[in-house]
C-alpha cells in the first residue's frame, strides 16, 4: 500500500506483473485468468505481439507532436472510424469521460446555435458515463454524485427502457436538447433493454429535434459481437462515445458525430493536449486492424453463445442466482444477496472478476478467449458460488 496515493479506489491486496493473453500473474508467480480486461479495455488479450510492436516502432518514429499541426494517424484513424460507426467527424481524447464531455459540449453548442433556453439533456437511471463534472452530472448512478453538488444544471434522470416515459416527458418540457444513452448499461449491471428501445428512442429524438447520444465506452469494439452495441438496432446515433478497447490499455478516446452534430464544434471550441497523438492513434489503428482481420465480432457472437449456454448449464442450480444476462461477452450474473468480497475471493482461486452494485458479477473477458477459457471461467466461478449458497 503507497501512503501517498489518494484513497480513491479500494484496491485489492494485488500485484499484477505480468499478463500474456487472458492470463495475468502477481509478484508471487501466481496465475490468474482474467475475466474482466481491465474493465473492458485489454480486449485482444495482454502483451499483444502486434500491439507492442506497433507501439515500439511509433514510439521510435514519433510520439507527439500536438493538434496545432496534422497528424496522419489520426486522420486514418478518424476515417476507419467513421466508417465503422457511420459517423462524418471524429473528436479524440484521452479517456471515455472526456469523450463524454465532448459530446455534452456538441448537446450545449448545438442548443446555444438553436436559442434553446435553459437547455435538458436527458440521461439514465442506473447509467454510468464517467467522473469529471459534465459526465459525472449525467450520471444518475448511486453515489457518483454524492459530495459533489452542485453538479451542471439542466441534466434530467430517465428511467433507462422506458421509451413512454421519454414520450411524457416531452410533451411537458419543450427545452430538451438531447438524450445521453448505454446502449447496454455496464456499471449498471448489464441491464440489455428491449430489441426495439433504441429504435423507439431514435423517433422520439427524430420527433422532437433532439440529439441521441450513444455512449460506448464499454459496449464498444465488438464486446457485444457487433462493432458497437446499438448496431444490434437498425438506427444511427447522432454522436458516438468510444473509449476503453480503443488502445488495449493505451489511453485513447474519441467524440464521433454525424449530420448536424457534426458541425456543431469549430475552431477554438474544444481541444486536447494529447487527444489523437500518433502513438495513441497507431495503436487505434492497429486494434481496429487485428479485430477485423481476425473477425473478432464474428467469434464473440459464437463464444458468447457458448459462454451464455454453458453458465446457464452449469449455474442454474444455484439458489443465490437471480439472473444471468449477456450480449456477447458482456455478462452479468445478479445475485439475491449482497456480495462485495466475492471479487476478492475470486483472487484467491486465480479469478479476476468486478462485482457492481454490490450483487452483479461482471464479466467482460478479452474477446480473444477460447472455448477452454470459459470453462476454466466458469469452473471457478462455480467453486466460488458454493460458500455463498
Ligand atoms: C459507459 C461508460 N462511459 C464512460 C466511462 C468513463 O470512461 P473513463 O473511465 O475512461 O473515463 C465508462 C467507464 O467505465 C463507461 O463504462
Amino acid at each position: 500500500m503507497n501512503n501517498h496515493l489518494m484513497p480513491t479506489y479500494k484496491r485489492k491486496d494485488v500485484s499484477f506483473v505480468r499478463g500474456d493473453g487472458v492470463y495475468l500473474w502477481d509478484t508471487e508467480g501466481k496465475k490468474y485468468i482474467d475475466a474482466l480486461s481491465g474493465l473492458a479495455v485489454t480486449n485482444l488479450g495482454h502483451s499483444n505481439l502486434e500491439i507492442t510492436q506497433v507501439l515500439t516502432s511509433q514510439s521510435q518514429e514519433l510520439i507527439h507532436t500536438s493538434n496545432a499541426f496534422n497528424i496522419t494517424n489520426q486522420e486514418k484513424l478518424a476515417e476507419k472510424l467513421c466508417k465503422l460507426t457511420c459517423m462524418e467527424k471524429a473528436f479524440f481524447c484521452n479517456s471515455g469521460t472526456e469523450a463524454v464531455e465532448a459530446a455534452l459540449k456538441i448537446a450545449k453548442k448545438h442548443a446555444n446555435d438553436k436559442n434553446v433556453v435553459n437547455p435538458k439533456i436527458i440521461s439514465m437511471n442506473n447509467g454510468f458515463h464517467g467522473r469529471t463534472l459534465g459526465a459525472l452530472s449525467a450520471t444518475f448512478n448511486g453515489k457518483a454524485q454524492d459530495g459533489f453538488e452542485p453538479l451542471l444544471e439542466g441534466f434530467c434522470p430517465a428511467p433507462y427502457n422506458n421509451s413512454q416515459w421519454l414520450i411524457d416527458f416531452a410533451k411537458d418540457n419543450n427545452n430538451v436538447v438531447a438524450v445521453l444513452l448505454e446502449s447496454i448499461q455496464g456499471e449498471g449491471g448489464i441491464i440489455i433493454p428491449d430489441s426495439d428501445y433504441l429504435e423507439n428512442v431514435r423517433k422520439i429524438c427524430d420527433t422532437h429535434g433532439w440529439l441521441m447520444l450513444v455512449d460506448e465506452v464499454q459496449s464498444g469494439f465488438c464486446r457485444t459481437g457487433k462493432w458497437f452495441g446499438y448496431q444490434h438496432s437498425n438506427i444511427l446515433p447522432d454522436v458516438v462515445m468510444l473509449a476503453k478497447a480503443l488502445g488495449n490499455g493505451v489511453p485513447i478516446g474519441v467524440c464521433l458525430a454525424k449530420g448536424e452534430a457534426a458541425g456543431t464544434l469549430t475552431i477554438g471550441d474544444h481541444g486536447s493536449t494529447f487527444g489523437g497523438n500518433f502513438l495513441s492513434t497507431a495503436v487505434g489503428l492497429k486494434v481496429v486492424e487485428i479485430m477485423e482481420n481476425q473477425s473478432i465480432c464474428k467469434h464473440v457472437t459464437e463464444i458468447g453463445k457458448y459462454f451464455s449456454t454453458e453458465l446457464q448449464k452449469k449455474l442454474k442450480h444455484y439458489k443465490i442466482i437471480k439472473e444471468i444476462r449477456s450480449k456477447g461477452l458482456m455478462v452479468g450474473i445478479e445475485l439475491n444477496k449482497e456480495s462485495t468480497n466475492l471479487a476478492i475471493d475470486a483472487l484467491k482461486i486465480g479469478l479476476v472478476i468486478n462485482i457492481t452494485r454490490g450483487n452483479i458479477i461482471r464479466l467482460l473477458p478479452p474477446l480473444i478467449i477460447k472455448k477452454e477459457h470459459v470453462d476454466e471461467i466458469i469452473e471457478k466461478i462455480s467453486l466460488l458460488l458454493k460458500n455463498y449458497e
